[in-house]
């Protein structure tokens, strides 16, 4: 049914949070141009189909009418637009913001030519004081513009629950103006006592501290997890009897060899970076990237004392994903192991129902196989917490768990990686 309020957004960048927000807004009635440069993307959008893997974005594209586009001068047509290119990171974990900045230039060139009211909104996660330093200075000469923060908290697997019931909807604003106006494209998403509205960096800053918060507690609970596993006690019922807490809460309290994706090691790092260019050095956010690097090799220390000399055996790796639900193995700690197997002169088989043609790219040299051949392999090592992998047979097999599959105990020789 036709929302006769709907408004007139254009979304800029077609990743996972760019289709979602694009999504997530049709489905509440307004009319939304997606625009971005790679074409076959733009192409598979137009045409209602997915380039992504989140089930939820299939289903729902098929239903709604984003008009994909890769021709920029389609932001004219709306009044606003969400910015959501990527942000990806330099080579010392600083942000790299070429995109955003390329993006807002070529939006105030455009906007120069609509003369009405345009609101641009960011959404990329960008590091505090970004907005005010890069982004808005490209519209100064254009009074007409407004500029708002609009952080996303979703997690992949899940983007448009996340975007349909968020945790909370922050709007970094310069201006009531401009604020009332994003907040009314959510139409009645949030209670208002999850809305929160703030200056612009502080909205930045709030989707960095979530997700450092967030590494934070998985680096904290690997850590007492290596402590339970010298003194023999179960991580994961200490971790139970800690969530029952409020305080502290239950999740993100799953122990084993750390977070992967794209937001939590990236963002982490970034916010570290921005600390440093202040002249603070973060001492947490340090360990917590540190403890990170070191969890997954645990595994190969685990692995070592059943089989001293790995060269020329064959391990076998079970998820290459950087968790369930996803082929992405951005980050994944599947990465690190591998690694390390390889330079040890094991040789490497793997399995992963969706993650494998990912993988192939980066590690053509391994080979890529079935479940029982990986069982079959000297040692098993399990890497993502896929269900299937609960429903396995280990009796015959050394197994070395990352994850926590309770199936996996009942491998011949059995090994949690802190528990
Ligand atoms: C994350 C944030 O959760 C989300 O709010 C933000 O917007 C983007 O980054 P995502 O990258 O999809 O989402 O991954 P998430 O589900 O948070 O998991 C990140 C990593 O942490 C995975 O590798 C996962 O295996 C690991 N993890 C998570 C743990 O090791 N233990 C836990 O208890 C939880």
């Amino acid at each position: 049914m036709e929302n006769l309020t709907g408004k007139a957004i254009s979304v800029i960048g077609l990743g996972v949070v760019g289709l979602t927000t694009a999504v997530g807004f049709a489905l509440k009635g307004h009319r939304v141009t997606g625009i971005d440069i790679v074409p076959e993307k733009v192409m598979k959008i137009a045409n209602g189909v997915n380039p992504t893997y989140e089930k939820e974005l299939t289903e729902a594209l098929r239903r709604v009418k984003i008009n994909a586009t890769t021709d920029f001068h389609h932001v004219l047509g709306s009044d606003i637009s969400f910015l959501c290119v990527g942000t990806p990171d330099n080579a010392d974990g600083s942000i790299d913001l070429r995109y955003v900045k390329g993006a807002a230039e070529q939006l105030a060139q455009l906007l120069m030519e609509k003369g009405t009211s345009h609101l641009v909104v960011v959404r990329s996660t960008v590091v505090p004081g970004t907005t005010e330093k890069i982004v808005a200075p490209c519209f100064k000469d254009l009074p007409e513009v407004g500029v708002c923060v609009n952080p996303e908290f979703l997690q992949e697997g899940t983007a448009l629950e996340d975007f349909l019931t968020p945790s909370r909807i922050v709007i970094g604003e310069d201006g009531r103006r401009w604020g009332d106006m994003l907040l009314d494209l959510y139409n009645g998403t949030a209670d208002s006592s999850s809305v929160l509205r703030t200056d612009l960096r502080t909205a930045e800053m709030i989707k960095y501290a979530s997700n450092a918060f967030l590494a934070t507690k998985v680096s904290f609970i690997n850590e007492i997890g290596n402590i339970c596993k010298e003194l023999g006690i179960d991580v994961y019922e200490v971790a139970r009897g800690m969530g029952h807490d409020n305080r502290i809460g239950k999740d993100f309290l799953k122990a084993g060899i750390g977070f992967g994706g794209f937001c939590l090691p990236k963002d982490t790092a970034a916010l570290m970076m921005k600390g440093k260019e202040t002249g603070y050095t973060p001492k947490i956010l340090q360990e917590v990237l540190q403890l990170n690097r070191e969890q997954p090799l645990r595994m190969l220390e685990l692995l070592k004392i059943h089989i001293p000399s790995l060269s020329n055996k064959v391990i076998g790796i079970l998820g290459l994903a950087f968790k369930p639900g996803t082929d992405d193995i951005r980050e994944s700690r599947a990465i690190p192991v591998v690694e390390a197997l390889l330079k040890e002169g094991a040789r490497v088989r793997a399995f992963d129902s969706q993650a494998m043609p990912n993988f192939q790219k980066l590690f053509p040299q391994i080979e890529y196989c079935g479940v029982d051949e990986v069982l079959a392999s000297d040692a098993t090592l399990i890497v993502t917490a896929w269900d299937e992998f609960n429903r396995l047979d280990y009796s015959n097999s050394i197994v070395i768990d990352g994850r926590r599959i309770d199936a996996a105990k009942r491998a011949q020789i059995y090994e949690g990686v802190c528990w």
